[in-house]
């Protein structure tokens, strides 16, 4: 670790990570490009052999080793567990550190520690994205932030939570002034927030989101959660009306389900907000994360909001640049402004 702040020209410090349901991220700035290391949020377990670990190293797996267990983590325990037809297990749940999960905070430290890796300066600021707290679901955030502030302290950076819309405003609206409405509709939650001059003013989360519209259309149509995701992922269309197949059909029917539901929250926490913002301009509407990857999702959700009528006025809609990277540059842009005071 270097302790001398010495900036190479070109970089400048500070990285940016989202911690999701379904993908950790990290973004930093290298020669004046923001460069992303992305990794799937989960883990496979294996029983250990000294064959098995050796041959894990050749292959530069990453795992860990507890008791008669070996854990691959990451892309790698995709690979493993589609091998032996199994799931891979999460550490994150709707959002969160997965209660029901006994492994988890040594999962997710590993896979934290390789995707962020040491700071190019002691003390690095790092900003880490967190869920809004859920209106539908009883438990707090709190213990969450605080086990991810330890471990990215551990590591040798100077941790920061941001909110998960809130970054989605930042890496998107910096010519409307960061101001406007940034949604991440990811695999565990959908995260909304509403900022004026970068400055929030009202958050939440919704705990369904793409798992759930897997789990559901699965249930509809008797078919395996990883098999309707792969569909989701590989062919939706959401700008026909008629679907290919049942599949679809379900897909599309949950989609709007789940749209619906999030304007209907996005209503609410703007209506029962302690100080309800005053918005004289009509407001940009940024949407992001993987479940808005689909084919016509932006205008399958702007027509939902013209039916449901928010209580302001919308100048656009948009899907942002990179939908599966907002969250993570736009926390880059909340350290790179903390490292540049
Ligand atoms: N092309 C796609 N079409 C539809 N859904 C997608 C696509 N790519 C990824 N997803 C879904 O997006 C979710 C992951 O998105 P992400 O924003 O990374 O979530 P999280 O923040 O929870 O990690 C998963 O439910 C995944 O199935
Ligand atoms: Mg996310």
């Amino acid at each position: 670790m270097t302790s001398k702040r010495t900036e190479e020209k070109g970089n400048s410090f500070g990285k940016g990570i989202d911690i999701g349901t379904a993908f950790i991220s990290c973004a930093e700035q290298v020669d004046d490009k923001v460069m992303f290391r992305n990794e799937r949020d989960a883990f496979f377990e294996i029983e250990y052999s000294s064959f098995t670990k050796n041959m894990l190293n050749k292959a530069g797996v990453r795992y860990i080793k507890k008791g008669k267990k070996l854990y691959v983590v990451g892309d790698s325990a995709l690979e493993f567990a589609n091998l032996f037809h199994k799931e891979t297990r999460r550490p994150l749940s709707r959002g969160i550190i997965n209660p029901g999960e006994k492994e988890s905070l040594p999962m997710i430290e590993i896979l934290l520690s390789g995707i962020v890796g040491e700071p190019r300066a002691s003390g690095e600021v790092a900003y880490y994205s967190m869920p809004g707290e859920p209106t539908d679901a009883d438990f707090s955030t709190i213990y969450h932030e605080k086990v991810l502030q330890n471990f990215l302290t551990k590591l040798g950076y100077t941790a920061h939570p941001i909110n998960e819309g809130q970054a989605v405003v930042l890496s998107e609206l910096h010519e409307e002034g960061f101001s406007g409405l940034g949604i991440s509709f990811g695999g565990g939650m959908v995260n909304a927030c509403l900022s004026y001059m970068s400055v929030p003013t009202f958050s939440f989360s919704v705990t369904k989101a793409g798992d759930w519209i897997d789990q559901q259309v699965a249930m509809a149509t008797n078919e395996t959660t990883s098999q309707i995701c792969a569909v989701k992922e590989k062919s939706l269309d959401l700008s026909v009306d008629t679907a290919k197949s049942g599949i679809e059909d379900a897909l599309s029917i949950y989609y709007n389900y789940l749209i619906e539901y999030v304007l209907e929250n996005i209503k609410e926490a703007f209506e029962s907000a302690p100080d309800r913002p005053n918005i004289n301009n009509p407001i940009p509407i940024i949407l992001a994360g993987g479940t808005a990857k689909p084919r016509g999702f932006e205008t399958r959700f702007t027509r939902l909001m013209n039916e449901i009528k928010l209580p302001f006025a919308v100048s656009s809609v948009r899907l942002a640049k990179e939908p599966l990277q907002a969250v993570a540059k736009g926390a880059l842009v909340a350290a790179r402004a903390h490292e540049e005071d």
